[in-house]
């Protein structure tokens, strides 16, 4: 390929706390030479996750970004030299590469997949139809296990995760609650996202009044994206034989020092609470299932999603701090260049 130089935003620090932008450079490269096996990418969308400040911190965590390295990401881009035998140039993936326009993958990685991109707007493969819906697939359908009826509570409602989610047990028959901050929010949860109620933690005085309020019935699955004091609080609400998903951290800034706080032994065992974390690499070689079904509901209009798009890498940095402070309405994507595909 003719020769471009490369822009990526690298790590140069570990955070300490919440991540800032100050924590990011952006450096100017050759653009990298796939090897045998592996293929080039031009990135188009890139995104931010909550998840980030785990990977960039000091604690311990399932994934981590060394300092002077891309900042890893998920992404989706246009093929443009392949090395590998079932990838050609032209083709559209989905991939784990980092902030970057041009990247290097591996398609033999469970998180390289094919993308058409006539099926659905790109940018969905990287939300709804991507790791944020397959996170709310297995977590509530695999871990949750909801039955018709069951009252399910969602933190983070209104997020990528949190409103496909509530939307999913709608599907399958549930009264859904879910919890967000600010009025903007709780009428995306009710108005579009289809939730029977939606409590709003930021301005309620007292949020366990608030749930039990909403939830006259009790809690049979909490599906937990922030953790600290809300699942305090919904753990004291939750049935006889309720599952709790643990998702997400939201809450806690910080894994050091350790924080404290958290008792949930007591409930746990009187009613019998099964509480598990979700991690959604684990189901990476049912991705067809759950793609298969959000497709379709997205299709027949059962499940709607939010995005929100910032242009230009060098602003991929301060969309991760929003996400700590609740700006993002929706999933949070870096546009790296113009979307061919609209
Ligand atoms: N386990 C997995 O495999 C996996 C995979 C993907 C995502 N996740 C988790 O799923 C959750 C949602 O992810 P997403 O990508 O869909 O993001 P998102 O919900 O679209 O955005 C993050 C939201 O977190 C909330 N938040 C931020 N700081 C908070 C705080 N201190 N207390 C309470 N809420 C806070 C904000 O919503 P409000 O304005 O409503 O507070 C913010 O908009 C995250 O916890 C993420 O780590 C887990």
């Amino acid at each position: 390929m003719a020769q471009h130089l490369n822009r990526r935003v690298i790590l140069s620090e570990r955070a300490t706390g919440l991540p800032t932008p100050k924590l990011f450079s952006i450096v100017e490269d050759d653009v990298p030479s796939p090897s045998v096996g592996e293929v080039l990418l031009n990135n188009i969308y890139v995104t931010a996750d909550p998840g980030m400040k785990g990977w960039i911190s000091m604690a311990r965590n399932y994934a981590s970004v060394e300092t002077g390295t891309t900042m890893h990401s998920f992404s989706v881009g246009v093929v443009v030299e392949s090395k590998h035998p079932n990838v050609a140039e032209g083709d559209v993936v989905a991939a784990n590469t980092g902030w970057a326009e041009y990247a290097v993958a591996d398609p033999e990685r469970q998180t390289f997949r094919k993308v058409d991109p006539e099926a659905a707007p790109l940018s969905t493969a990287l939300g709804v139809l991507g790791i944020n819906g397959f996170t709310a697939y297995f977590g509530l359908l695999s871990v949750g296990q909801p039955k018709p009826g069951d009252t399910v509570v969602v933190s983070t409602a209104a997020g990528a995760v949190g409103s496909a989610v509530g939307q999913i047990a709608k599907i399958k028959g549930c009264r859904t609650v879910g919890i967000a901050g600010g009025p903007e929010k709780i009428a995306l949860c009710t108005e579009i996202f289809g939730f029977d109620a939606a409590i709003d933690y930021k301005a309620t005085g007292d949020l366990d009044a608030a749930i039990r309020a909403a939830c006259p019935e009790g809690i049979d699955v909490y599906f937990d994206n922030v953790g600290g004091e809300t699942l305090d609080i919904v753990l004291g609400q939750v049935n006889l034989h309720g599952r709790v998903v643990i998702c997400g951290t939201a809450a806690t800034d910080a894994w050091i020092p350790q924080p404290s706080g958290l008792r949930p032994e007591r409930n746990l065992l009187v009613n019998r609470i099964k509480m598990e974390g979700v991690l959604t690499f684990d189901f990476a070689d049912r991705y067809n299932e759950a793609h298969a079904d959000l497709s379709e509901w997205l299709r027949d209009g059962n499940i709607r999603y939010r995005e929100d798009i910032v242009d230009g890498l060098e602003n991929a940095p301060a969309a991760l701090a929003g996400l700590y402070e609740g700006r993002n309405m929706g999933r949070q994507l870096i546009r790296v260049r113009p979307d061919p595909f609209l």
